[in-house]
């Protein structure tokens, strides 16, 4: 059914290109007074409202938001719905947090009701927080990638997934086998995989608990479906590096048990990278694979530091991604606060045009889904979000003092949070209203 042209009058910015190819200014686009026309779920125009409601019906319905700023849906790649509920556990760098904390939460979803129930929370958070797509990890039962979708596509979400593969060095209760890792994935992928809006991820979970059998059925994976998506995690802790040279001695990097295997391809997804050598860049690159920046993860597993100059030198695609549990936060815009203090650290600057364009378009483009999000561009899906610049107390005292929107957008990723998710659309209909009715999770 056709659905009705609205439009939707504010502020409005979204990022058009990479500043770095770019420069800042031409790399997106603002308009002070602005209408976006929405109609059957995608974008049908854009501009200052002069000129766009002088070019549209003259009847049409428009929305008007004071105080506010539209975008585009945040795009998150990288998260693990199944760590929801260990978020915040504390003490632990990588190793140890996984054995201590997250294996014995993912078993819970052995039970697809404990799953549901863990999904239904999760897609809650991602919508009040204005994420719109994302790239999630389940667990190793793949019950937990089908609730996951279910619940997915309930609610329209342009979303990607995949059950893990973990076939050593995890509890037994948590591995699965190189044969039924391939046939549940398999199984999985003939389901859910280009189904409306959903795409599956086929996910080893990282290269110390994949056996080399079960990297080869990754690899046959991708080369029988290959519009699927590779993710996984690499180079995000010095100890886990120095296990995967152990655990693999023949292989000359990380990087390379995952290229030996045929892993790299322009949907394979790597979260962390911090610590790569120039050669693993430089392959990286020539297989236009992309790397998930994840801010707050990194610095509550003390993992180091991500450098982003480096993956622009060598012109590798970059998303944001929470990485929650590890990640403490869902909110793209915190995560966008840590990455300029991680750039601090550094000695480097993160523009906050920069950042908006690597938490929507940058994403996008690192997914290879920019045809379809990551901006406002006419044509696009109509995933949006509604900020609210005002959204506190502090907000609206410091946004007085802001003379530009460089200098807003800056006081809003450094300072918003969910509190600051006005509204999300998706696919055109409001998902998420912060004054609408709070949902209960039957958790
Ligand atoms: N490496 C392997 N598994 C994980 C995980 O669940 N989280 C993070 N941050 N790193 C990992
Ligand atoms: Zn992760």
């Amino acid at each position: 059914m056709a659905s009705q042209k609205i439009a939707y009058r504010s502020a409005i910015v979204h990022s058009v290109a990479d500043p770095k190819d770019v420069g800042l200014d031409d790399s997106y686009q603002y308009f002070e007074d602005g209408v976006l026309v929405v109609e059957n779920g995608h974008i049908v125009d854009i501009g200052s409202a002069d000129d766009v409601l002088a070019r549209q019906p003259k009847h049409i319905t428009v929305k008007v938001f004071k105080d506010k700023i539209i975008t585009s849906g945040f795009i998150d790649t990288h998260i693990h719905y199944p760590q929801t509920g260990m978020i915040a556990s504390y003490g632990e760098q990588l190793l140890d947090w996984l054995e201590n904390y997250t294996f014995p939460e993912e078993l819970r979803f052995k039970n697809p009701i404990y799953a549901h129930q863990v999904a239904t929370l999760f897609l809650d958070e991602l919508a009040s927080n204005g994420t719109t797509t994302a790239l999630v990890f389940g667990t190793v039962h793949k019950e937990s990638v089908n609730v996951f979708f279910e619940e997915a596509e309930k609610r329209n979400l342009r979303m990607i997934a995949g059950k893990v593969l973990m076939d050593r060095n995890a509890p037994d209760y948590l591995t699965d086998t190189p044969q039924s890792g391939y046939e549940e994935s398999k199984e999985l992928i003939e389901r859910w995989h280009n189904k409306g809006r959903l795409h599956y991820a086929v996910t080893p979970r990282f290269a110390p608990t994949s056996t080399n059998e079960q990297l080869a059925t990754v690899g046959q994976l991708l080369k029988e479906y290959p519009d699927v998506f590779m993710h996984t995690h690499l180079s995000e802790n010095k100890k886990e590096i120095e296990w995967v040279l152990d655990l693999f001695p023949e292989r000359e990097s990380y990087l390379d048990v995952y290229d030996h295997y045929g892993l790299l391809h322009k949907r394979s997804v790597f979260a962390h990278g911090i610590h790569l050598s120039d050669c693993e860049c430089q392959r990286l690159a020539d297989t236009d694979s992309s790397i998930a920046f994840c801010p707050t993860s990194n610095l509550f597993l003390g993992s180091g530091l991500f450098n982003l100059p480096k993956m622009e030198k060598f012109n590798i695609n970059v998303g944001m991604g929470t990485d929650v549990g590890a990640g403490t936060s869902f909110s793209l815009l915190q995560t966008m606060s840590e990455a300029y203090k991680i750039m601090q650290l550094q000695q480097e600057k993160l523009h906050p045009v920069k950042s908006l364009f690597l938490a929507t378009l940058g994403g996008a483009k690192a997914l290879h889904l920019d045809d379809k999000i990551g901006n406002l561009a006419i044509g696009k899906e109509a995933d949006f979000v509604v900020l609210d610049l005002h959204a506190t107390q502090l907000m609206r005292f410091r946004m007085k003092q802001t003379t530009n929107l460089e200098e807003k957008l800056f006081v809003l990723m450094s300072l918003g949070d969910d509190r600051t998710v006005s509204q999300t659309y998706i696919y055109g209909k409001k998902a998420y209203d912060i004054h609408g009715e709070t949902p209960k999770a039957q958790i």
